[in-house]
């Protein structure tokens, strides 16, 4: 099937109060999991969080890696509400991780990170150039990058028996955003060639659940 875009921005609260109460922890795991296996000698220190939405991952990525500190990025209050909540509820963390209004693409990046991690955004952007560019200036040379997505199922069909598959249960907000979510991402011979065309070619794409890809790597310049 064609991509459908949906809205970029999750700023309706009720979608974004939805969301954030949902359960990704078996996505925000694969991540994390993703993330120690491409880069088992890398260490984190200043890491952006692209599309953070409500700080799931920053959280998690913190406790992971005691030395770094993260900033998360989102163009929605409405998450960002979230994030700054969810953040309250773990002042250990306090002081290491901070969420801050942004739309990519971004004005000019005021610094730059040793690591980038982005999660669910990719296909949220009607045109995906813009998050390969906006990784490009916002790393360090060297700097490790994380991306996962949804993949594109085949058909509206594969696409609804995955939202049976995985929110069955779920408020119908949710069933409805993820169906829209699977129909605007990217399949992976499209993040390949995006990743060509972005002359982001030491990285690589691939398929990491049946519903999920992951492209990592490290910027060159
Ligand atoms: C599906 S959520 C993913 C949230 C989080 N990364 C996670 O793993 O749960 C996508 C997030 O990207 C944000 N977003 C979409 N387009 C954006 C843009 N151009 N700049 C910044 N954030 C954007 C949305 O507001 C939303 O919070």
């Amino acid at each position: 099937m064609d991509r459908t875009c949906e809205p970029e921005l999750m700023n309706d609260p009720v979608q974004a109060q939805a969301y954030a109460q949902a359960d990704f922890s078996s996505a925000n795991r694969l991540f994390l999991e993703l993330f120690e296996r491409y880069f088992p000698d890398h260490e984190p220190r200043q890491v952006l969080d692209l599309g953070c939405g409500p700080g799931e991952i920053p959280l998690l990525f913190a406790k992971r890696y005691p030395a770094c500190h993260i900033t998360g990025i989102d163009g929605a209050e409405a998450m960002l509400a979230f994030a700054r909540r969810n953040l309250e509820r773990q002042p250990e963390l306090k002081g290491r991780i901070s969420f801050r209004k942004l739309r990519i693409p971004a004005k000019r990046p005021s610094r730059r990170y040793n690591t980038i991690l982005s999660n669910s955004l990719l296909h949220h952007l009607p045109d995906p150039k813009r998050l390969w560019h906006e990784i490009q200036r916002f790393g360090q040379p060297g700097a490790a990058v994380l991306v996962m997505d949804l993949e594109r199922p085949a058909s509206r069909r594969a696409a609804r028996a995955l939202v049976e598959r995985y929110a069955a249960e779920e408020p119908e907000i949710l069933r409805r955003d993820f169906y829209n979510s699977l129909c605007a991402a990217f399949r992976l011979s499209e993040v390949q060639a995006q990743l060509t065309a972005a002359g982001l070619t030491g990285f690589q794409v691939e398929k990491v659940s049946d519903r999920h890809l992951a492209v990592y790597g490290r910027l060159l310049k």
